[in-house]
């Protein structure tokens, strides 16, 4: 039987680093639904777009192909764009782009063909809301937004992306504001997810929780049989 498990939560709460090491433990498959927005806004940036203008970004949706390959890799229309999807340029428009409606059917209908075939962790705003609700496990992973802006920062910096803390700070107070007010589909917990805060839990101590709660929740469910 496959399972589902969906992590929602604000930009930068740590849930793809937590949901990637989550999926290696338990053999299931990582899906990083924000790397989809990501790519669409970056093909939109690329093509002199405004993603601001929302006819015009719906207008590619057919131009669009997107493909989340192992190891991260993420392939535009065959293009490799694993790393400037994570540039600060995307990542100031990409809420523009999530909050169109026509675009997110497009994608969630390639977010759930890919949930039918396995067991998968997927991670995004809505997969327990709207791209999966009936999900086996739902968690709603949380930290402030000073936490968040310095672990995005810190991740980037590593990666050699260039930023400044305050312009990180910045993005991530807009995109929660963007994210949880667009009319479809917009960011907000499952009201059968599980709350987890991780401001005060390192990476390991988050993996530890996440898979006790999906444990926790596998074993309620098969006694309900
Ligand atoms: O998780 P992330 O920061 O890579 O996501 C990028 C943006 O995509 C984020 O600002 C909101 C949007 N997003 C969304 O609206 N729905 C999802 N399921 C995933 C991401």
């Amino acid at each position: 039987m496959n399972i589902s498990v969906a992590i929602d939560g604000p930009a930068a709460a740590g849930k793809s680093t937590v949901a990637k090491k989550v999926a290696k433990i338990l053999g299931y498959t990582y899906i990083d639904t924000g790397a989809m927005y990501r790519a669409f806004t970056w093909y939109c940036l690329k093509n002199g777009i405004n993603c601001q203008d929302e006819k015009a970004s719906c207008s590619v949706i057919n131009k669009v192909k997107i493909q989340l390959l192992p190891n991260d890799v993420v392939l535009c229309n065959g293009e490799d764009v694993t790393k400037p999807i994570r540039e600060p340029f995307v990542s100031a428009n990409v809420s523009y782009i999530a909050s169109y409606k026509d675009i997110r059917l497009a994608l969630v209908e390639q977010q759930r063909e890919m949930a039918k075939s396995n067991s998968v962790i997927m991670d995004g705003r809505d997969i327990g809301t709207y791209v999966l609700p009936n999900a086996d496990v739902k968690i709603f992973q949380i930290a402030s937004p000073e936490t968040r802006a310095v672990r995005r920062y810190e991740e980037n910096i590593s990666k050699g992306i260039p930023c400044t803390l305050e312009e990180i700070e910045a993005d991530v107070r807009k995109r929660d504001y963007i994210d949880s007010h667009r009319s479809f589909a917009p960011l907000k917990p499952a009201s059968d997810s599980v709350l987890l805060d991780t401001s005060f839990l390192s990476v390991d101590e988050v993996v530890e929780e996440v898979i006790n709660i999906i444990n926790k929740k596998l074993k309620e469910k098969e006694k309900r049989g």
